[in-house]
């Protein structure tokens, strides 16, 4: 991240925080729900499949930008299945930042050639060691990584969901995250229960043992792009949901903090991080806002 960037962000982090401003920060665009794969723990794949057109998501990126939010995800289905006529993936991302986006975010199941040097971060999903992943999302494991280490640029994150699949296997994706070229560092996430993946939801106590390690992991100085401080709330769900510096685009309609707001009573069994961390930050939990900084600086 430029410096200029990271300055103009902090200028409204801590406005929002001591205004006590609800003002979203923080945009995802849906730029379609078709996917390649069908994975176990996934809800939100192949509902439409309807591809959205280059400038139906560039109107949705000016909503975005002028209702004041600066850090844009894309994401979906699968991302790199995005394509109008000469556009493709990278194109909206190299219209982001002209628009004025200060962070442009690229979420993929890496099952496809990665050439995205302008993304500020792009998080490939990886869902354990290759047995556990490969159980979840097909035989993919051995294409991600070859395109992981095959990628024109080394803006990688992996992104993980722990569930009852893949629980023990995260120090094997700190290792693999920690070894391989072009993987800047790893982020979490807990398995969110939708009604039909229920059975993969962990336990307070399978959570509290997955933090413990994630925790030891930090401290031993493995890449992990998640903020420690926010771990305990995350146990018992006990950090402040849905989250108002968040929303979500798709086909036109926004959504606050996330597309699952609209499943019942989905917020307080929340598995994301990123809620935990961006609601506990924006309360002005200072030990936070530290935290943060210094974990952007480092990976982004
Ligand atoms: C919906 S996918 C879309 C982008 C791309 N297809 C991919 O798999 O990365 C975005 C991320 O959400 C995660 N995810 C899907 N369902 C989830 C759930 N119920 N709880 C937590 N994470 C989930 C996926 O593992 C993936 O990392
Ligand atoms: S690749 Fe992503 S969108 Fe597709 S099924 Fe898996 S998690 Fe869902
Ligand atoms: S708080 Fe609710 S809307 Fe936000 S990500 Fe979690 S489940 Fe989705």
């Amino acid at each position: 991240m430029k410096l200029s960037s990271f300055i103009k962000l902090s200028a409204f982090g801590i406005s929002s925080i001591f205004f006590k401003m609800k003002s979203p920060i923080l945009g995802t665009i849906i730029v379609t729900d078709k996917c390649n794969l069908r994975c176990k723990h996934c809800s939100v794949n192949n509902i439409t499949s309807i591809i959205y057109s280059y400038s139906h998501i560039l109107c949705e990126m000016e909503v975005l930008y002028n209702m004041g939010i600066r850090i844009l995800f894309l994401c979906g289905g699968e991302t790199f299945l995005w394509q109008d006529g000469q556009y493709n993936i990278r194109d909206l991302v190299i219209k982001a930042k002209s628009i004025g986006f200060l962070i442009v975010n690229v979420v993929t199941n890496g099952t496809f050639k990665l050439d995205l040097p302008e993304a500020d971060l792009i998080l490939v999903s990886l869902d354990g060691d290759k047995e556990c992943h490969n159980n979840i999302r097909g035989d993919t494991h051995d294409t991600i990584i070859n395109n992981v280490k095959n990628a024109s640029s080394n803006n990688i994150c992996f992104y993980m969901a722990i569930n009852k699949i893949n629980k023990n296997t995260i120090t094997s994706v700190c290792e693999v995250a920690k070894t391989t070229k072009n993987v800047r560092a790893v982020s979490f996430n807990f398995h969110t229960p939708y009604p039909d993946t229920v059975e993969l939801q962990l336990s307070k106590k399978e959570k509290s043992e997955c933090l413990k390690i994630i925790s030891s992991l930090i401290d031993k100085k493995y890449p992990i792009f998640n903020l420690k401080i926010a771990f305990p709330y995350l146990i018992d769900n006990s950090f402040p949901s849905p989250c108002y510096q968040c929303v979500v685009i798709e086909n036109g309609r926004i959504s606050t903090c996330g597309r699952c707001i609209h499943v019942k009573d989905l917020c307080n069994k929340c598995g994301y991080f990123f809620v935990a961390e961006y609601t506990l930050l924006f309360k002005g939990n200072i030990k936070i806002i530290i935290e943060m900084l210094k974990t952007y600086l480092k990976y982004i």
